[in-house]
C-alpha cells in the first residue's frame, strides 16, 4: 500500500508490472455485451483505480474499468447505470491533460469524481482548478458542512472525519449548480455536489483503506444515489459463466493447462461443470513443484472431481535442458518453450481440440493507462501458454477474466474446492527454478523443498499463512562456513522470503518477530542436509521483486 499511495498528480513509478497477458486471440465474456447493471469506472491512470472497482463490487454491483481514451466507446456500446471518474497523475490546468467524455455529464446518470476525476469534472462543467501550492498528501480531516446522500448513515453535519488525500491541485471556483458539502484545511472543496444532476466530487480517495469510511461512501453512491440494487454474487456469477461457456463452446473440445495454482484449478472446475468431459486437463509436471504438490493436483482432479486429466511427468526433459543454465531469463525462456512443446504434443494427442482454457484474471485484462505511450521494460519473461492459440488454431475460453483474485477464491469456494487449495499462496509458473539462483541441481532442489516445507509448516502453525501474500524459501549458490558439534561445515545459505501484497504488483516484506525467524532457522539447519545458514529477505517491491529471479 505504501508505494501505491502516491496516486494523484504525482510522478507514477515506471511500470513494474510484468504479467504476460499474451495469447488473447478470442475470448469468452465480452464485457461490453453483458446486460447486468454496472458502474463504469473511467481510469485516468491512478495506481489504485482497481480498488475503486473492488469497492463497487463489494457492494454487490458489477463494475468495469476503462481507460479514459476508450471511455466514450465503452459508454455508448453499453450504457452503465453510473460513472466513477478515477484519480490520476496528470494536472487539470495542463492544456493536454485528459478529460472525461462529455457524454458522461450529458447522459443524466449519476457521476462520482475522485481526486483528478473530481477536478476534471469541475473544470468541464465550468469551474476553475489551480495548480501548485495546494499539496496535501496523506491523512487529513474533512469537516462536514451540510448533509449529503453520500454521508447517509455515516457522517453528520458539524463533525470531522479522517480521509486520505493525495493531490497537488485544487478547485478554486465551483461550477454552476454545485455546493460544498465538506472541507479540509487545504481543500475547501473536499466534497462537492450538484444534487439535482447527481454529480458528486471527492478530493480524497475513498477507495483506499486509509479512508476508514471510504467503502461506505462508495456504497452510498452506488445504492442511495444511483439506486443500483445488489445482484452481483458468486452464485449468480457461476450460473452466468456456465451459460456463457456452453454458448461459446457448443460441442467443441477444450483443453486446460493446470499449474497447481488456484486460477487454473477454478477455471477447470467451472468449465467441467459447464461442459463435463468435453474438457481435458493437462498437467505438465516440470519437476519444479514443491514437495507433494504434483500428487495433490492429480488426486484432487482425478479423485475428487473425476475430471479427465493427462499427467505428464516431464521432469527429466526440463531438468536436462536446465543443466548448467544460470541466467534467470534463459531459465525462464527454456521452461516456457518446453512447456509449450510438451503441452502442444499432449493436446494434439487428444485430437480435434477447438479451445484452450486459461485462468486469466481481470487485472490482466484491464488496459493500463499510458500517457507516454511507450512500451514498458520487461523485468521478467512470464511463462504461460501464450502463442499456443495461434500455433494450434485454438480459441480461448477465459471464464475468470472479469474477476479479481479474491473473487476467484470466492468462486472456488462456491464450487466446493477444498479450502487448503483455494487459500493457497500464488506459485510462479517456472516453479522452484527461479528460487534456485545459479545452477539447478537435484541436490539443491531436494534441500530447497525440505526447507520450504519446514518454513510453511511453521507459518501455518503460527496462524500467519492467510495474512501473508506469499512465503517461500530460496537456496543460494553460496556456501558459508559454520560449526556443528565440533566440526566445521561448509554448506549452502537458505534465504526466507515472506511478503504482504494486494495484487503482487507492489509488496512489503512481512515483519515476523525475530523469535519466529530464529525457530525456523534452527529447524532448517538441524533438519536439512546441505544448509548451514539462514537469512531473511527484508526487501520490498519495488525496488526488489517478489521472486529472486
Ligand atoms: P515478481 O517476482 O515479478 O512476482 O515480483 C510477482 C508475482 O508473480 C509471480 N510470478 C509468476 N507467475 N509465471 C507466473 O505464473 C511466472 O513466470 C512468474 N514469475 C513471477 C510471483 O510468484 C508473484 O506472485
Amino acid at each position: 500500500m505504501r508505494a501505491a499511495l502516491e496516486i494523484c498528480h504525482s510522478a507514477e513509478p515506471a511500470g513494474v508490472r510484468d504479467d504476460d497477458a499474451a495469447g488473447r486471440a478470442e475470448t469468452t465474456g465480452d464485457l461490453s455485451t453483458m446486460s447486468r447493471e454496472r458502474v463504469l469506472i473511467v481510469d485516468f491512470g491512478s495506481q489504485v483505480t482497481q480498488l475503486i472497482a473492488r469497492r463497487v463490487r463489494e457492494t454487490g454491483v458489477y463494475s468495469e474499468v476503462v481507460p479514459f481514451q476508450k471511455a466514450e466507446e465503452a459508454f455508448r456500446a453499453n450504457p452503465p447505470a453510473a460513472v466513477i471518474l478515477s484519480g490520476g497523475p496528470a494536472s487539470v490546468p495542463d492544456g493536454d491533460s485528459p478529460r472525461a467524455p462529455q457524454i458522461v455529464f450529458e447522459s443524466g446518470l449519476p457521476v462520482l469524481g475522485i481526486c483528478y476525476g473530481q477536478m476534471t469534472m469541475a473544470e468541464q462543467l465550468g469551474g476553475t482548478v489551480e495548480s501548485g501550492h495546494h499539496r496535501e498528501f496523506g491523512r487529513a480531516e474533512v469537516s462536514v458542512k451540510k448533509p449529503s446522500a453520500l454521508f447517509d448513515g455515516i457522517w453528520s453535519e458539524g463533525s470531522a472525519y479522517t480521509v486520505w488525500m493525495s493531490h497537488g491541485d485544487r478547485i478554486t471556483a465551483l461550477p454552476p449548480g454545485f455546493e460544498v458539502k465538506g472541507a479540509s484545511e487545504n481543500a475547501p472543496f473536499a466534497v462537492i455536489e450538484d444534487e439535482a444532476r447527481r454529480f458528486y466530487g471527492l478530493m480524497f480517495h475513498p477507495e483506499v483503506v486509509h479512508t476508514p469510511d471510504g467503502a461506505k461512501l462508495i456504497q452510498n453512491f452506488v445504492h442511495k444515489v444511483a439506486g443500483i440494487p445488489s445482484g452481483w454474487s458468486m452464485g449468480a456469477y457461476r450460473q452466468d459463466a456456465i451459460a456463457r461457456i456452453r454458448a461459446q463452446v457448443g460441442k467443441g473440445r477444450v483443453v486446460c493447462g493446470l499449474s497447481g495454482g488456484v486460477d487454473s484449478a477454478v477455471a477447470a472446475v467451472l468449465i467441467h461443470e459447464a461442459i463435463g468431459d468435453q474438457l481435458t486437463c493437462i498437467f505438465v509436471d516440470h519437476g519444479l513443484m514443491r514437495a507433494g504438490e504434483a500428487d495433490e493436483v492429480v488426486s484432487l482432479f482425478r479423485g475428487h472431481y473425476n475430471i479427465p486429466l493427462v499427467h505428464v511427468d516431464a521432469a527429466d526433459t526440463f531438468l536436462g535442458a536446465l543443466e548448467g543454465v544460470t541466467d534467470p531469463e534463459v531459465k525462464r525462456k527454456t521452461i516456457g518453450r518446453l512447456f509449450i512443446e510438451v503441452f502442444e504434443e499432449e493436446a494434439r494427442k487428444i485430437g480435434d481440440v477447438g479451445f484452450l482454457a486459461q485462468g486469466t484474471l481481470y487485472p490482466d485484462v484491464i488496459e493500463s493507462v499510458s500517457f507516454a505511450g511507450g512500451p514498458s521494460v520487461t523485468i521478467k519473461s512470464h511463462h504461460n501458454v501464450g502463442g499456443l492459440p495461434e500455433r494450434m488454431n485454438l480459441k480461448l475460453v477465459e471464464p475468470l477474466r472479469e474477476l479479481f483474485k479474491d473473487e476467484v477464491r470466492a468462486l472456488g469456494r462456491e464450487l466446493g474446492l477444498p479450502e487448503a487449495f483455494v487459500g493457497r499462496h500464488p506459485f510462479p509458473g517456472p516453479g522452484l527454478a527461479i528460487r534456485c539462483p545459479g545452477e539447478i541441481t537435484a541436490e539443491k532442489l531436494t534441500a530447497l523443498r525440505q526447507a520450504d516445507t519446514i518454513y510453511l509448516e511453521e507459518i501455518r502453525k503460527a496462524g500467519l499463512y492467510d495474512t501473508i501474500w506469499q512465503a517461500f524459501a530460496v537456496i543460494l549458490p553460496v556456501q558459508t562456513v559454520g560449526v556443528m558439534g565440533d566440526g566445521r561445515t561448509y554448506e549452502r545459505v537458505c534465504a526466507l522470503r515472506a511478503v504482504t501484497s494486494i495484487d503482487g504488483m507492489t509488496a512489503d516484506f512481512y515483519p515476523f518477530d525475530m523469535a519466529f525467524i530464529g525457530r525456523v532457522a534452527n529447524r532448517i539447519i538441524n533438519e536439512v542436509r546441505g544448509i548451514n545458514r539462514v537469512v531473511y529477505d527484508v526487501t520490498s517491491k519495488p525496488p526488489g521483486t517478489i521472486e529472486w529471479e
